[in-house]
C-alpha cells in the first residue's frame, strides 16, 4: 500500500498549478464563435457597441490567466473560484500586484459555490476540471454553471477528451500506482514513476507503448514540472466523451452551441470528402460531434453552451459583427503563414487575397472591415475565409485597443524576478493578452 497524495474529492492538490492562460476562453474569441453561428454574444447589446459583462472562471487555478482578460476589460468585472486556498491566495496577491480592482475570488468547492447567489455571469470559463474531478465534483459544476449562467449567457468548457486518451488509460492508472509507492512531492513522485515505467517497458507492458512515453517527454520538454502531478496522478482521472458531457449540460439547461476549437472551425479542412459526405448524412448533432472526435482522433475539446434561447441574429448583422472584430498575428508564427498540416493533409492557401490579409496585420491588429474596405478586389466574403485558415495557427481575434488597459506595465511584470522566466504563457498588450507558443 502506498502513501496516499494529498487529493480534494480525487483532485491531487499537493503543488499549485502552473499560471495558464488559454485564447480559447478568451470572449473575443468566443464571441467570434457565436457570430459564425449568427447567435448574439452575452456582451453585444442589439444594435449597439459591447457592454460590461461578468466572467465567472470556475476552477480558476492561480488566476493569472483571469486576470489578464480583467486587465482587457476594466469596466466588467470577473470572478474566480477554487478549491484550493494557494490558487485563491496567489490569485489575490496576483490581482494586488497588477493594481486591478475588477476581479474578485473565492477559495471554496463547486458545492459550496452552488450554495451562493452572488456568482451570476454572462461568460463562464472551464479548463482542465471537468475530466480531472470526481463524479460528484462534475456534477457540481455542471449544476453551478447551469445556475450562474445568466439567460443568453454562454460558458466555455475545456477538458481532456476521448477517443484521444485511450492509449494512455492504461498508462495512467499504473503511473499513478507507481507513484503511489514512490517518495517526496507528488511532481517527484511522477518522475520516479515514469522512470520505472520506461525501465519496465521492455518486460513486455502489453498495453503500454513507447508512444505513451514519447508523448509524454515531448510534453515535458514544453511544460513545467509540477504541471503533469496535476495532469496524470488524479484518482479521478477520467477524459470525457462529448455526447456525456452534452447530456450531462442538457440535464442544467445547457444547450451545446458549437466547438470552440479553431480546428473545429471548418470540417472542409481537417476532414476527407469522403468523412464530410459521411457526416452530410448524419442528423443528429450529438453523433456528428461525436463521429468528427473519432476522425480526427480528438484529444481535447472546448465546448460553448448557451442558457435558454440563443438570441439570433441576421447574417448581415452577425457578418457585421465579424467585421469590426480586430484580429493580430501571433507572435512566433511568422514561418509558413500559408501553410497548414490536418488530419486531412496539409493545406496551401498561399493567394492574393490570404497575403493581403496577412500583410495588413504587419503592423498591428486590423479588422476585416478594414481590409474589405481598403480592397478593391475582394469582399467580405472572401477576407472572412483567409481568416478561418489564420484561425488555425496564425493569428487570433482581439479587442480594439485601449490605452486603460496599462498594458506595458502589466507585462513587465509578468516577467518572474530572479530569473524566473515569464510567469505565465501569456504576454499583455493593448489589445489583450495573447499566448505565447
Ligand atoms: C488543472 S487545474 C486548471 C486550472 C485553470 N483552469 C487552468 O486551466 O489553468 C484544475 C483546477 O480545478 C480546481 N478544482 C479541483 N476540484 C475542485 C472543486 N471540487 N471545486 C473547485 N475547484 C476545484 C483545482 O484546484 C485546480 O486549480
Amino acid at each position: 500500500m502506498g502513501t496516499a497524495f494529498a487529493e480534494i474529492d480525487g483532485y491531487v492538490s499537493e503543488t499549485v498549478y502552473p499560471s495558464s492562460y488559454h485564447d480559447t476562453l478568451n470572449p473575443a474569441w468566443t464571441d467570434e464563435c457565436l457570430l459564425r453561428e449568427g447567435v448574439k454574444p452575452p456582451r453585444l447589446a442589439p444594435g449597439a457597441e459591447s457592454h460590461p459583462f461578468t466572467l465567472l472562471d470556475l476552477g480558476c487555478g492561480d488566476g493569472l490567466g483571469m486576470l489578464l482578460l480583467a486587465a482587457t476589460h476594466p469596466d466588467s468585472h470577473f470572478i474566480g473560484v477554487d478549491v484550493m486556498p494557494e490558487h485563491i491566495d496567489a490569485a489575490r496577491q496576483s490581482a494586488e500586484r497588477l493594481g486591478l480592482t475588477n476581479a474578485t475570488f473565492h477559495a471554496i468547492d463547486f458545492g459550496q459555490a452552488l450554495e451562493r447567489d452572488d456568482l451570476g455571469a454572462d461568460y463562464i470559463i472551464v479548463q482542465g476540471v471537468l475530466s480531472w474531478v470526481g463524479a460528484t465534483a462534475r456534477e457540481q459544476l455542471m449544476a453551478l454553471i447551469g445556475k450562474s449562467l445568466r439567460p443568453g449567457g454562454v460558458a466555455s468548457i475545456g477538458y481532456n477528451a476521448q477517443p484521444g486518451w485511450l492509449g494512455m488509460l492504461s498508462f495512467q492508472r499504473l503511473l499513478r500506482q507507481i507513484a503511489l509507492t514512490g517518495q517526496g512531492a507528488t511532481y517527484e513522485r511522477f518522475e520516479f514513476a515514469l522512470e520505472e515505467i520506461r525501465r519496465m517497458l521492455p518486460l513486455g507492458l502489453r498495453s503500454i507503448g513507447p508512444e505513451q512515453l514519447a508523448m509524454i517527454d515531448s510534453h515535458r520538454a514544453l511544460l513545467p514540472a509540477k504541471y503533469f502531478a496535476h495532469e496524470y496522478l488524479h484518482e479521478s482521472w477520467e477524459p470525457q466523451w462529448s455526447p456525456t458531457v452534452i447530456g450531462q449540460a442538457a440535464r442544467h439547461g445547457l444547450s451545446f452551441v458549437r466547438s470552440a476549437r479553431p480546428e473545429r472551425l471548418r470540417e472542409d479542412f481537417i476532414l476527407r470528402r469522403a468523412q464530410r459526405e459521411e457526416l452530410a448524412q448524419v442528423a443528429d448533432p450529438v453523433l456528428h460531434e461525436l463521429l468528427v472526435d473519432h476522425f480526427t482522433a480528438c484529444s481535447f475539446r472546448t465546448d460553448i453552451y448557451m442558457k435558454g434561447d440563443p438570441v439570433r441574429l441576421d447574417e448581415a448583422a452577425s457578418e457585421a459583427g465579424r467585421l469590426a472584430r480586430p484580429w493580430m498575428r501571433r507572435p512566433g508564427r511568422e514561418d509558413q503563414p500559408f501553410e497548414l498540416a490536418t488530419p486531412a493533409g496539409t493545406i496551401r492557401f498561399d493567394n492574393p487575397a490570404a497575403r493581403l490579409v496577412w500583410d495588413a496585420m504587419a503592423q498591428g491588429p486590423v479588422t476585416p472591415g478594414e481590409v474589405v474596405a481598403a480592397s478593391e478586389e475582394f469582399d467580405a466574403v472572401d477576407i472572412l475565409n483567409v481568416l478561418d485558415a489564420l484561425a488555425m495557427r496564425h493569428a487570433v481575434p482581439v479587442e480594439p485597443a485601449c490605452p486603460r488597459r496599462d498594458a506595458a506595465r502589466i507585462d513587465a511584470l509578468l516577467d518572474g524576478a530572479g530569473g524566473e522566466g515569464r510567469l505565465i504563457n501569456a504576454w499583455m498588450t493593448a489589445w489583450g493578452p495573447l499566448r505565447q507558443g
